[in-house]
């Protein structure tokens, strides 16, 4: 019975064009952005929708860093934080990373989805009454926490100021609110108008959490995020809870928040997706805390991000791609705008033309919005850039798939 029912459930994800497949890329370190497709063909594919932003997975200090370590400590960490899982590095990293975002203390997660799910049913548990209202964007992770608690919660619409305010002014002014949105979303690469959101927050007294996944790293002087980019200083005293992940940017694995030091303790004292798990390993938290270290000094890599990332955008231009003009990011969306289309154009892309990208359909994106989500890195070579724009144009054309001068009314951006 039990077999049967997963099974109807996994034809009807079938039918609706949303089952999952995986593409299996081996990377090759020290050639990045090339990868080999299955492990087994001669020549390696280009990889243009990597988290991996900066190409930090294969720094060689950070590779460096996480060879010592392994070699000093040993793979595993042996334990919860509470229970002999807390070693000398792990202090380390979370003191560069409090100190990354000016905030009093940080806290690591094995991922950053948990430290999302952990820290938001934490705050939401021990705060009595508080209400949550939540960005209609906002990630899995951040719908998972707030739903796995009994809270009241608000939905306000992605980015809009105007509703948030309506709906805190629903509330007297004693009542805990929290607000919990992100820095830049990852499908549209739109930014929140964070200051906005930020001052309506505290003007009804409420207490903000911002999600930074996408923009560590990459973003700010010293990488510390948008929040960062945009001078906020005295805004970020009023972001009370930053959150962020050390997958992306940063190149290995692990989440984390920066705060006070009374919701960072908190959060560790309470939260039980951090209580009861194991911490990440000795050479994971060397590799982290020698990405950021480099990335609070070193601009040379958001330099290349940002040059790449224009040129990438003015070649996808000339070639008519459509880039959603919502687009303000290194992020760049591709319409496609139906999932069949987006499978086979990803197929031809792959084993023509020898270029990755995933294509993203719902739920991740709403359907007849099914896109290409595309990144240039600092190791993209400019004739890689050039010639994906080609690649993309030659298979919008094989499959009649619209251009953007014919879909979208006002220029593309
Ligand atoms: C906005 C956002 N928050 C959190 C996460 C989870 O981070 P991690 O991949 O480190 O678990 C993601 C992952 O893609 C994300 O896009």
């Amino acid at each position: 019975m039990y077999q049967s029912l997963l099974r109807q459930q996994l034809e009807l994800l079938k039918s609706s064009n949303q089952y999952r497949t995986f593409t299996t890329l081996s990377r090759i370190c020290g050639q990045y952005p090339f990868a080999k497709l299955n492990g087994e063909q001669p020549d390696p594919v280009v990889v243009w929708c990597s988290n991996d932003y900066l190409g930090m997975s294969q720094h060689p200090t950070v590779r460096e860093q996480m060879h010592l370590a392994l070699e000093t400590y040993g793979a595993g960490s042996g334990g919860s934080r509470n229970i002999g899982g807390s070693y000398e590095l792990y202090e380390r990293l979370e003191a560069s990373l409090a100190d990354w975002h000016d905030k009093e203390a940080a806290l690591v997660f094995p991922t950053g989805f948990g430290s999302n799910d952990a820290t938001l049913q934490c705050l939401l548990r021990q705060i009595p009454d508080c209400v949550v209202i939540s960005d209609a964007l906002n990630h899995a992770s951040i719908v998972n926490g707030i739903r796995a608690t009994p809270n009241e919660r608000q939905v306000f619409r992605h980015n809009d100021v105007e509703h948030l305010a309506q709906i805190l002014s629903r509330y007297p002014i004693g009542q805990p609110k929290l607000v919990v949105f992100e820095s830049i979303y990852s499908m549209d690469g739109d930014i929140a108008p964070i200051a906005d959101i930020v001052e309506v927050a505290k003007r009804f007294n409420a207490l903000t959490y911002l999600d930074e996944v996408h923009a560590v790293g990459m973003y700010g002087a010293r990488g510390a995020g948008i929040a960062a980019e945009l001078d906020l200083v005295d805004k970020i005293d009023k972001i009370d809870i930053i959150q962020g992940t050390m997958a992306k940017a940063i190149g290995v694995i692990g989440g984390y928040i920066a705060s006070t030091r009374v919701i960072v303790d908190a959060v560790r004292s309470f939260a039980t997706g951090f209580i009861f798990t194991t911490s990440l390993p000795p050479a994971v938290t060397a590799g982290c805390l020698a990405s950021v270290e480099h990335l609070k000094s070193s601009d040379d890599e958001r330099q290349k991000l940002q040059i790449n990332t224009a040129l990438l955008r003015e070649r996808l231009k000339q070639h008519d791609i459509p880039v959603m003009p919502c687009s303000q990011t290194h992020v760049l969306p591709v319409l496609v705008g139906d999932a069949e289309r987006c499978k086979v154009a990803a197929l031809r892309l792959l084993h023509t033309h020898g270029v990755y990208l995933q294509p993203i359909n719902y739920p991740s994106v709403p359907v007849g919005t099914e896109r290409f989500r595309v990144n240039a890195t600092p190791n993209h070579s400019q004739a890689q850039i050039e010639n994906l724009a080609v690649c993309l144009r030659e298979t919008f054309d094989h499959f009649a798939i619209p251009l953007a001068s014919k879909t979208f009314t006002s220029e593309v951006a």
